[in-house]
């Protein structure tokens, strides 16, 4: 089964000492012995723009915009 799921963080979120990624994108984020630590993987969001959504793969690249209408 898949599931598709939107994350609109661009930043961590700090849990007490410990910084956890909210944007998905930190390497081993969607595997089963996930560490959802932030890595830093968030930078890739930097670019993205209001109104569109992005997919990425495993290695943290875009490989689609979809536009947003709302
Ligand atoms: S918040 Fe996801 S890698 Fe930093």
């Amino acid at each position: 089964m898949a599931r598709k799921v939107i994350l609109k963080a661009k930043g961590p979120v700090k849990v007490g000492e410990k910084w956890i990624c909210a944007c998905g994108l930190a390497k081993g984020w969607q595997e089963a012995e996930c560490q959802p630590f932030c890595d830093g993987s968030h930078t890739k969001t930097r670019p993205e723009e209001d109104g569109k959504i992005y997919s990425y793969d495993a290695e943290g690249n875009v490989i689609s915009t979809e536009e947003v209408y709302s």
